[in-house]
């Protein structure tokens, strides 16, 4: 079940998705803005009239390095960490408390699951097997209306219950040592081949499932220990989206979080992670 308001306290927010529960906030000016932002960009560096079937005019080897350079500015760039800090206020977090793992952009294409290089993205997982604390959210906007069919789902059930996975394989540490590419994946076009992604071993896809549509502007809400998949689709049209992850940090200080049932990566990326301004 998806909430369409969020608590009016914060505390209570974050409570609520370690308990599992996703929020889906309104629209605000700060997303609108991220967003708006986000496809000008997209649209000025691709160089095409319409981002979404971007394949049709471009190479596979331009559209990659294209989207490269973007993943980097995203990540790297100091005016998109002001603006994700903007949203996250705007989502009722206060953003001296909270360090974020910046803005990662994220296009799945028409037909993408055929690609082996392609093969971790519709890996089912938990986004803390990849060595981020219990206490994470993570953040997701979508950079148009998405229906059912083009985002991802939820799998509630195993939310606190443990899934047969590999995540012994994620060490941080090992992650970054040849430098932030594997990490934000702006060089490598293999390293959906190469890379060590932790996955889950279940055979077959959970009884329970939830999806959703979204619109917009909107704001997904979700504890990072939530068990989900990315969808596999044939539309005809890539589907671009941003995300980003945070912690508040009273929450590792006070040890609240999603239960850990079956996490078992190494290292701990909230180091890395951009951290508030010292007040
Ligand atoms: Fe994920």
């Amino acid at each position: 079940m998806f909430h369409t308001q969020l608590p009016k306290n914060n505390l209570e927010t974050r409570e609520q998705i370690f308990l599992g529960q996703k929020f889906i906030a309104p629209t605000n000016d700060l997303s609108r803005s991220l967003v708006e932002s986000a496809k000008s960009l997209i649209t000025e560096k691709l160089g095409v009239p319409d981002i979404r079937k971007a394949r049709l005019t471009l190479t596979d080897q331009d559209f990659f390095e294209k989207m490269g350079e973007l993943r980097r500015i995203f990540y790297l760039g100091t005016e998109y960490h002001e603006k994700l800090r903007g949203l996250i206020a705007a989502l009722g977090f206060d953003p001296k408390q909270c360090a974020f793992d910046p803005i990662r952009i994220r296009v799945i294409l028409p037909g993408g699951h055929h690609n082996p290089k392609a093969a971790p993205v519709y890996y089912a997982h938990r986004d803390t097997w990849y060595a981020h604390p219990q206490s994470l959210i993570v953040g997701w906007l979508p950079l148009h209306n998405l229906s059912e069919e083009e985002t991802f789902e939820f799998y509630p059930d195993q939310f606190d219950d443990e899934v047969p996975n590999n995540s012994e394989i994620f060490n941080y540490a090992d992650w970054i040592k040849d430098g932030p590419a594997l990490k934000i994946g702006w060089q490598k076009s293999d390293s959906g081949l190469t890379g060590g992604y932790p996955k889950s071993l279940l055979r077959t896809r959970p009884a329970k499932a939830e999806g959703f549509s979204i619109k917009t502007g909107e704001t997904l809400l979700f504890s990072g220990s939530q068990f989900h998949k990315t969808l596999e689709q044939d539309l005809g049209t890539i589907r671009y989206s941003l995300d980003f992850r945070l912690v508040h940090l009273d929450d590792i200080t006070n040890a609240r979080g999603a239960p850990n049932v079956d996490n078992r990566s190494q290292g701990n990326i909230l180091a890395d992670y951009i951290q508030p301004p010292l007040t």
